[in-house]
């Protein structure tokens, strides 16, 4: 009973979360794969922003794959320089790549869903994507 409840709780923060992003504007593209990607120095990611058009408006995302077999997601979340998020699209349940479907991040081995930006909408997992440290400029991101 108490999970059932727990459950019920967590699809209606889903929901919220859902409702919330539409209710921002924030209504996703398809995910593309980026371009113009290099490494610093320091060994940070550098996304160059004019070359990965689908970042100029909000909703928009692109995927970065990483040497060990994950990925990245670069997403505009809202306008300017604060409005960019980059998410380990690695499940946090048992670290399965997820996949874009719809406005969420699905999960294939066990169903997880998560909000674009990463929170849980549905478990089992129970932790929100991990988000990368990230800073940017009109023309560049960097991640790490
Ligand atoms: S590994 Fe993603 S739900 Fe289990």
């Amino acid at each position: 009973m108490e999970k059932q409840k727990r459950e019920t709780n967590v699809n209606r923060r889903g929901v919220l979360c859902g409702a919330a992003l539409i209710a921002m504007g924030f209504l996703p593209d398809a995910a593309v794969a980026a371009t113009g990607i290099t490494q610093n120095k320091a060994g940070k990611i550098v996304v160059d922003l004019t070359l990965n058009k689908s970042l100029a408006k909000v909703g928009g995302v692109i995927t970065i794959p990483l040497q060990d077999g994950s990925s990245i997601a670069l997403l505009r979340k809202a306008a300017g320089t604060k409005g960019l998020v980059a998410l380990n699209l690695s499940c946090t349940h048992q670290g399965v790549p997820v996949q874009m479907s719809g406005s969420a991040w699905v999960c294939p081995a066990h169903g997880s869903k998560f909000a674009l930006t990463g929170a849980v909408i549905n478990g089992p997992a129970q932790a929100p994507l991990q988000k990368y440290p990230l800073t940017a400029t009109a023309t560049k991101a960097t991640i790490g």
